[in-house]
């Protein structure tokens, strides 16, 4: 079987052809999927992508998608998952009714549903607004935050805290000298990256500077640039040729031995539950 997942960042499996903008390690092929599929018409049996349709503006992700049909084999199967546009809107209006009411629990769900709904896409630095309510030291609603985006989300969170343990406590010698080697090297970086674009860019006033910063993390592939429902992602498969066309939950599938994979759910936990699950068939 040839499995291919497309924008895979982190969750790669070397069984699977990975291929992600950025290459995180050698299981991974590099390569911006604007500029469509690096593979052979019918030659794929499995297309998946997780969290990266909605990266793609309308139009990007229907030639995306064409591009998925275009690969895949006679009965080859694209499986997606998108955040959930529907639920969001969902929570959305059941939080705000109740936050008006006074519920203080529904306050903070307001304040975070607003968040998935809007920081991903408006958002001009990296982790926007969500990271920084992730890296308060109190969430009032934590257990709502990590049921709508699952346990990465308390990775983040944990990985922001121990590092704060780390700072205020010298009781862990060799994670700080790592930590300050590694923030060191960074800031090396940094200078010579700005040494080079400094070079290039003297022309430039604060503001196109400014501009062009922002310009280059909106490209950098982490914002949102469109939202799916279960009616608008059916839809786009339907209009492109896909047939079969099934909303799913995280552990059903027509792939074969998905659970293995762990792509979807790791140990029994899905992995982002906020997610639309479709899968649709190339017949
Ligand atoms: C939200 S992450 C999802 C990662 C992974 N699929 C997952 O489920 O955890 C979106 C991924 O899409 C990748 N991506 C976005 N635009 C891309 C592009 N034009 N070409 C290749 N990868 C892209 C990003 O680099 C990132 O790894």
């Amino acid at each position: 079987m040839k499995l291919v997942n497309l924008g895979c960042g982190q969750k790669y499996h070397k069984d699977w052809i990975n291929i992600d903008f950025f290459s995180s390690n050698e299981y991974v092929i590099q390569h911006n999927l604007l500029e469509g599929i690096p593979i052979e018409d019918n030659a794929i049996d499995v297309v998946y992508h997780s969290h990266v349709l909605e990266h793609f503006t309308k139009s990007d992700g229907f030639y995306f998608i064409e591009e998925c049909y275009r690969v895949l084999n006679k009965n080859g199967i694209v499986r997606i998952a998108v955040p959930n546009l529907e639920i969001i809107v969902k929570e959305y209006l059941e939080n705000l009714q109740l936050a008006i009411e006074g519920n203080v629990e529904a306050k903070n769900n307001y304040k975070w549903i607003k968040l998935e709904l809007f920081d991903q896409m408006i958002r001009n630095e990296s982790g926007g607004d969500m990271k920084n309510y992730l890296y308060q030291p109190i969430i009032e609603n934590e257990t709502y935050v990590y049921k709508r985006i699952g346990s990465e989300a308390k990775k983040i969170r944990d990985s922001f805290l121990n590092k704060s343990v780390i700072n205020n406590y010298d009781n862990n010698e060799i994670k700080l000298k790592v930590s300050i080697l590694k923030s060191l090297l960074k800031k090396v970086k940094t200078i010579i990256i700005k040494i080079r674009i400094g070079k290039q860019k003297k022309a430039l006033t604060e503001q196109e500077l400014k501009a062009l910063k922002i310009g280059q993390f909106r490209l950098s592939g982490e914002i949102h640039q469109w939202m799916y429902d279960r009616y608008s992602l059916s839809e786009l498969l339907r209009e492109v040729g896909f047939t079969e066309i099934k909303v799913c939950n995280a552990f059903e599938s027509e792939i074969q031995n998905w659970e293995t994979y762990q792509l979807d759910v790791i140990n029994g936990e899905v992995r982002k539950p906020d997610s639309l699950f479709i899968e649709a068939k190339k017949l």
